[in-house]
């Protein structure tokens, strides 16, 4: 979703603004724009499309001279991409200017209002109704016109704002959507993540909900709701600034792809201590986690993916009842909760506005939560009761990967200590899974080794007009992921199916030379499997099958075979993924797609 960057201090704004909001282009934008006080006037340039355009319009910075500036790459919700609607936005008489990101839900009623006053609007946003309601407060004193805007308006926002009569400043907003400010050694940042100020510093403030950030060349204040001053503590970013750059990859997903071993590894070992799972964030006593009555897992995307493999997990290793929602469903469904629930919100950026909106209905009712989240500091860090971080580091690309399989090792990590405390499983048992576990890192390295029979196989699927994941269990959850996998960065239409379902509708859809690939990790339901795989060839499709080393019986059924190692049933999606992680990647490289951008997708989804 959008972009902000804000930068007041010593250096030319214009060509920091730029490079910031190109560290946050991961997000997903259709316009850019920037707004520098060049010493008279705040002056605005934006372009349509990529950052690119505003780069050569403004010689890189060159021509918007100033030491003061805010930036923006929107992500269209109101109004098409056109330049009348990338930010920033002005009021009439260009003297304040505002970039935002979120939804402001009552700006109809509130240009209507405005409209009323003489006000005239320019763009279809939501946005420029703050512009101008800021110009309506503003007495001469911005932070009482900031904290009046916030009380008029709803939704989510985190706003980056200047006032000509105040040039020596920026002010930061949030509610509901991200924002931090960097305190540098040559002047302040604000950004919507953390990449965007990482080349300038690591010392950082998570702006809280309804708090406003006053950054000046050689301070930073902090304000409530009601204009008082507060206090706030810094967090320093230990990130290594390469985690947020290429390295010599071709793409951020296949860099990413390729730091899952350590993401596995680094999310594991923290936590297995002397043969045992030890989660000292959990904060659970063991009578507690004995009287879980059932578990409700919550995320979107791919983090549900994890989920829906959990609930296998959770249910088969420690005998817990688990159910899986879609986060945009269980919010509005009304979901029955009991006490001894706990309420899973699996999350890698944190910022999910249906996953914290899940996660707020759920505190409302009164039940545990715990968040599984990999962005330290973020909303759903915070909100959640409990939280247990995946150590995956910044992830850039889109299509989750790494956090991916981060997500998949706290969920075995937490079904473990379950099933022992629960006395579903022995010490003996523990041991043997948390060995199992800690082979993935290099099984997963040994399967991205084979990256070139996958490219080779891929380069024949370029053209695929419709592709089916299909499997059982488990299989059935890779499958899911496979499938979203290729869809968002190739355009491929693609579903997953339990591989029993397809007899029901499905299977009418399979012609002479449908790719279909069968995830076939789970001994009891393979031979299950295998006869769907010969329903299915028998119609005409070719089949890729993924399936355990030694099941070479499959090669009868299936067309092309790929092996995975042998790991613990539960596990298998942390392995089988790798090979569908691959393939998506080299067909959407193969068709000359924007890998790490895809067309109209966001990496974090902070509107509804
Ligand atoms: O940040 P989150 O984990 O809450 O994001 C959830 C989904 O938007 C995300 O997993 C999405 O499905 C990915 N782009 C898939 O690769």
């Amino acid at each position: 979703m959008c972009g902000i960057v804000g930068y007041i201090g010593k250096s030319q704004a214009a060509p920091i603004l730029l490079d910031g909001l190109s560290k946050l282009e991961y997000r997903g934008y259709d316009s850019a724009g920037i707004a520098v006080y060049d010493g008279e006037h705040i002056r605005g340039q934006k372009s349509i499309g990529r950052l690119k355009a505003l780069s050569e319009l403004t010689h890189d910075g060159a021509t918007m001279p100033g030491t003061a500036g805010i930036g923006h790459t929107r992500w269209a919700t109101h109004g098409a991409p056109s330049n009348e609607n990338a930010h920033p936005h002005f009021n009439e008489d260009e003297t304040i200017a505002v970039v935002h990101n979120g939804i402001i839900e009552n700006y109809l009623k509130l240009k209507k209002k405005l409209a009323e006053k003489e006000y005239h609007f320019v763009s279809d946003t939501d946005t420029e109704v703050v512009a101008h309601l800021l110009d309506y407060y503003y007495k001469g004193n911005p932070i009482e016109a900031i904290t009046k805007v916030m009380h008029r308006v709803e939704g989510s926002y985190a706003l980056g704002i200047m006032f000509r009569e105040h040039p020596g400043i920026v002010y930061a907003v949030r509610k509901d959507s991200p924002l931090i400010v960097g305190h540098g050694k040559d002047g302040n940042l604000i950004a919507s993540d953390v990449p965007a100020v990482l080349k300038y510093t690591r010392n950082v403030y998570f702006i809280q909900n309804e708090e406003i950030a006053v950054l000046s060349e050689d301070s930073i204040t902090f304000y409530n709701v009601d204009g008082e001053e507060i206090q706030k503590e810094s967090s320093a970013i230990d990130w290594d600034i390469n985690a947020a750059e290429k390295a010599g990859y071709e793409h951020f997903m296949l860099k990413e792809m390729y730091e899952q071993p350590k993401t596995v590894r680094d999310t594991l070992n923290p936590r297995i201590r002397d043969g045992a799972v030890v989660i000292e964030e959990l904060g659970m006593t063991d009578e507690e986690i004995s009287q879980i009555r059932k578990i409700h897992i919550v995320a979107c995307g791919s983090a549900y993916h994890t989920g829906v493999t959990a609930k296998y997990v959770f249910e088969g290793m420690a005998r817990i009842p688990v159910e899986v929602d879609l986060a945009s469903e269980f919010r509005y469904r009304n979901p029955i909760l009991q006490e001894q629930d706990l309420v899973i919100i699996i999350s890698q950026s944190g910022e999910t506005a249906d996953s914290l909106a899940a996660l707020r209905e759920a505190k409302r009712k009164g039940v545990k939560t715990l968040g599984i989240v990999n962005v330290v500091g973020s909303s759903i860090a915070r909100e959640a009761d409990k939280v247990m971080y995946t150590w995956a580091g910044p992830e850039i690309a889109v299509a989750t990967t790494k956090a991916y399989s981060a997500q998949l090792v706290a969920e075995y990590l937490l079904a473990i200590k379950f099933a022992q405390v629960r006395g579903e499983i022995t010490e003996t048992e523990v041991r043997a899974y948390l060995k199992d576990l800690q082979k993935l890192p290099e099984q997963i390295e040994m399967l991205l080794s084979n990256k070139e029979r996958i490219q080779h196989f891929a380069n024949r699927y370029v053209s695929a007009r419709d592709v089916f994941f299909v499997g059982r269990g488990i299989d059935y959850a890779i499958s899911m992921e496979g499938s979203l996998k290729l869809k968002e960065i190739s355009y491929i239409h693609s579903e997953a199916y339990a591989a029993g379902e397809l007899k029901h509708g499905t299977i009418s859809l399979i012609e002479e030379g449908t790719l279909v690939a069968a995830v076939l990790t789970q001994e009891d339901l393979y031979k299950k499997t295998i006869s769907n795989i010969v329903e299915l060839t028998s119609r005409g499709a070719f089949v890729l099958a993924v399936t355990n080393a030694g099941n070479t019986e499959i090669e009868k059924a299936a067309d092309y075979v790929i092996y995975i190692p042998q790991t613990n049933r539960w596990f298998t999606n942390s392995l089988a993924i790798i090979p569908l992680q691959l393939f998506s990647y080299y067909v959407s490289v193969g068709r000359g797609c924007d890998v790490d951008k895809p067309r109209n997708l966001a990496k974090s989804v902070t509107v509804e």
